[in-house]
């Protein structure tokens, strides 16, 4: 295979986004062959923009199309881990828009049909892995520059969303839509490179807000609180209500510090490891030597969506590492799912998650969700955005 013929599920905000730059030839050896939407005006406004594409009304038409060799899938939430398991029964690469999914027990079940077919790959759109200062950051807590990790503190207040964006679709914000809030709309990019980058916390006390500013039944607002294997502590303060927001990052260690904000990264070393100094240090008052290292890294503004797609195509052609790996996406899915079980049972919850509980309390809340099927949206202009 020379060229791969991708079909995307979805043509809604960001379904729409990987269809421009797709038919604008900026993904090497692939080609956008079709389109599937269960609603046949985002259909139409998707061939009007694009020009004659193969439309299906259902994702099962187009899975059905032995022509598409690979399918992204940007429909809401819950439908993510379903439509990627009957993809990969179906013979179809799979790349996911994030999260993985709601609950960990539907990604766990496509993973299991993905490892049925080792010979497909099946990759989530973590388009944020891309961005280089994460991945020096990756760099310098795993070679050991940081020392032991001490402490992370991620504070992602910046991506603000009033009420209208809410009110763009009718999935959105609701138990039986969407699934969750802020924590699984906007920050699943961000559990995930918190992981990627300090590996997973062993328990976690969460404290989520639902409809706080906004008409909406899920959260605007959550604080988590997250302990490390080794005694390492983090904090994670997300919400979409404030203006001007922050979006800082930093990791602290026994060698020194880290700080990604403002589109720049800051490292601070120690000359000698905290934990030595301590050891040996007698002056009373004092502390280790401690510089600002300056850090070649370039904030390009890309988004990174190209560039996973890139990867995705490359891997599948040319078996280049892959860079998101579906399996990945349960970690950060369960470091939201148990901020919310915490928050709802007032009570620790441990990691790995028990996956049944969670699924349990969920349920409880769509039960009760004003959601119902069928609800009409608009397609909003993703640019400069995410
Ligand atoms: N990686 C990113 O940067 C990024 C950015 C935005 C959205 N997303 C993710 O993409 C997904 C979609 O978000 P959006 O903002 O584009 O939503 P949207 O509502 O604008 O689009 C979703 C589309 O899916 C269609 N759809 C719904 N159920 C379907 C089904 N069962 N089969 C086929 N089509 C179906 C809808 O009609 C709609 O056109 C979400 O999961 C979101 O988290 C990711």
């Amino acid at each position: 295979m020379t060229t791969l013929h991708i079909g995307i599920i979805g043509v809604g905000n960001i379904g729409t986004l990987h269809a421009s730059y797709l038919t604008a030839g900026e993904i090497p050896h692939a080609e956008l062959s079709a389109i599937a939407d269960i609603d046949p005006a985002r259909l139409a406004a998707a061939t009007a923009r694009f020009g004659e594409l193969t439309c299906y009304p259902t994702a099962g038409a187009l899975l059905a199309d032995p022509a598409i060799d690979a399918v992204i899938i940007a429909t809401p939430h819950y439908f993510h881990p379903l439509i990627a398991a009957q993809a990969l029964a179906a013979g179809k690469h799979v790349l996911s828009e994030k999260p993985a999914g709601v609950y960990t027990q539907a990604v766990e079940d496509a993973l299991a049909v993905a490892a049925r077919h080792p010979d497909l790959t099946y990759a989530l759109m973590y388009n944020q892995r891309m961005n280089p200062a994460y991945q020096k950051a990756r760099e310098l807590v795993q070679n050991g520059t940081l020392g032991e990790l001490r402490r992370t503190n991620w504070i992602i207040t910046d991506w603000y969303r009033s009420q209208s964006y809410y009110n763009s679709g009718g999935w959105r914000a609701t138990w039986a839509g969407e699934g969750g809030g802020v924590l699984l709309n906007q920050d699943p990019h961000q559990l995930d490179l918190w992981q990627w980058i300090c590996g997973m916390p062993s328990r976690v006390m969460g404290f989520t807000y639902n409809g706080k500013r906004r008409d909406v039944e899920v959260e605007t607002e959550a604080t988590a609180y997250v302990e490390y294997e080794n005694g390492a502590t983090g904090v994670f303060v997300t919400t979409t209500t404030e203006t001007p927001g922050t979006n800082r990052f930093e990791i602290v260690g026994s060698r020194g510090k880290l700080v990604i904000e403002d589109q720049r990264l800051r490292l601070w070393r120690n000359a000698q490891d905290e934990a030595d100094f301590n050891h040996t240090f007698q002056g009373g008052f004092g502390q280790p030597d401690c510089s600002e290292v300056p850090v070649d890294v370039a904030f390009d503004g890309d988004s990174g969506h190209q560039k996973i797609v890139r990867n995705f195509v490359s891997h599948i052609l040319t078996g280049v590492p892959l860079m998101s790996p579906a399996a990945e996406g349960l970690r950060g899915l369960s470091i939201s799912n148990a901020i919310y079980l915490s928050s709802w049972e007032h009570r620790w919850v441990e990691l790995p998650i028990d996956g049944a509980a969670f699924l349990k309390a969920l349920n409880r809340r769509r039960e009760t969700s004003r959601y119902r099927p069928g609800t009409t949206g608009r397609v909003l202009d993703t640019e400069g955005s995410y």
